[in-house]
């Protein structure tokens, strides 16, 4: 296999949900070519939002980004496919939305970083770890047809 063929947890924070741009922004990684491998509308509880944020802990914001995280329920998400940490962080933008790029998710819907819309794993490591965190009952291993149109794989023709 040429590619660095990698999952990522994504999670649309209660602002998506609320805003009701939780598809819209689902949308945008599926165009890309992502596969999703696990999906879930969940409430998240204090203690899944201490240890998700546990690198934060003691951080001026911290106890604001737990609050707002369990506020409201979340579309918790892990997609899968060539480099997607990398993609899927440089589709999501800078964490300070007024830094964000146009045509990121953070740069196209977002102006401040308690409402930022959208966590992505940062590095295999953490994706490992937190896809652990989220889906402890596992994801879903498949392929679609339309993957030898999007990838490495098989090409060409
Ligand atoms: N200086 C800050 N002020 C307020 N909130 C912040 C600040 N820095 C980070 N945050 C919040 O904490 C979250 C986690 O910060 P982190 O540094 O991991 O950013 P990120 O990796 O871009 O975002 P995420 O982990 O949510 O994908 C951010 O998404 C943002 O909501
Ligand atoms: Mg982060």
């Amino acid at each position: 296999m040429s590619e660095n063929v990698q999952r990522t947890l994504v999670v649309l924070k209660p602002d998506a949900v609320q805003r009701a741009i939780a598809g819209e922004l689902l949308a945008r990684f599926e165009r890309r070519g992502l596969r999703i491998a696990a999906l879930r509308l969940m409430r998240v509880s204090r203690a899944l939002a201490e240890t998700h944020y546990a690198v934060h802990a003691g951080k001026f914001f911290y106890d604001d980004l737990v609050k707002t995280i369990s506020a409201s329920p979340v579309v918790a998400i892990v997609l899968e496919g060539p480099n997607a940490i990398a993609v899927v962080r440089a589709m999501v933008g800078a964490t300070r939305p007024h830094e964000a790029a146009p045509g990121t998710i953070r740069g196209d819907y977002a102006l401040v970083g308690l409402r930022n819309l959208v966590h992505a794993s940062d590095a295999p490591e953490t994706a490992a770890t937190e896809i652990a965190l989220w889906f402890p009952e596992g994801v879903v291993s498949y392929t679609r047809d339309v993957e030898r149109w999007m990838t490495d794989e098989g090409a060409p023709a």
